[in-house]
């Protein structure tokens, strides 16, 4: 079974959410499909033939942090996985490593399943294990036996909403290098997916890449047509 995860990032009115969740409604999927709408929205989602995601969460348990979520009222919401570290979060708002380690374990803590992206940038590309290796280590370094539940979602930076995707040997060896640094590491088998200008028109090919367990899908996601087209083509 793959995770098909759609991130709306910062996209979609009201009244065009009520009309995405009544089309989502009437999908049958093997798959496992998993909506990371924005806050607001996210308990019109009933989840009831689909898991439901939010986009961040904060790195603190309560308190006096105006305009944050807590991973414990995410939770009570019956939020079952959160996106933690995704580039534009790293580098438009500027979160470190450390900031992103805290949330990953705090969702743990609150049994929600953290999707974790890293990527390389275009001119990181020469150096891209490194880069890897940093952000996988910050956010997998003391975590205790919860870190088996981390998805890695390996997004390069590149390749997000440029229509550039790389080869399907080079995600294969991407995604299986990231497997075996955990296996090697931290003694765990980690799911992998790809994001990345996901879309109806190249998940065909995708979908012959072995190591993948799934896509985490932005712009093609918010079209329900170009959605259950993906849908459909990984469903045979
Ligand atoms: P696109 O599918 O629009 O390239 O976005 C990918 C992404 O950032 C998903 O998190």
């Amino acid at each position: 079974m793959k995770l098909i995860v759609s991130n709306h990032k910062m996209n979609l009115t009201k009244d065009e959410i009520l009309s995405y969740i009544k089309e989502i409604s009437e999908i049958k999927s093997s798959n496992k499909l998993i909506f990371c709408p924005s806050y607001p929205y996210l308990s019109f989602f009933d989840g009831k033939n689909y898991f439901v995601g939010s986009q961040n969460v904060s790195d603190q348990k309560m308190g006096a942090y105006t305009g944050e979520v807590s991973a414990s009222q995410l939770r009570s919401l019956g939020i079952q996985y959160a996106i933690i570290g995704h580039s534009e979060r790293r580098n438009i708002l500027n979160e470190s490593f450390e900031l992103i380690h805290k949330k990953v374990k705090i969702c743990l803590e609150n049994n929600i399943i953290p999707i974790l992206c890293i990527g390389e940038k275009k001119e990181e590309i020469n150096q891209k294990e490194e880069i890897l290796t940093a952000e996988l280590k910050s956010a997998f370094d003391d975590i205790g036996d919860d870190r088996k539940n981390i998805v890695i979602a390996y997004e390069p930076i590149w390749s997000i909403g440029t229509g550039l995707v790389p080869t399907k040997e080079e995600i294969e060896e991407t995604l299986s290098w990231i497997k075996k640094y955990i296996k090697d590491n931290y003694q765990v088998d980690c799911k992998t997916l790809y994001g990345g200008s996901v879309n109806e028109e190249n998940i065909s090919n995708l979908k012959e890449i072995q190591s993948i367990d799934g896509y985490l899908i932005g712009g093609a996601s918010l079209k329900l047509n170009k959605l259950k087209q993906m849908i459909d083509i990984l469903e045979v």
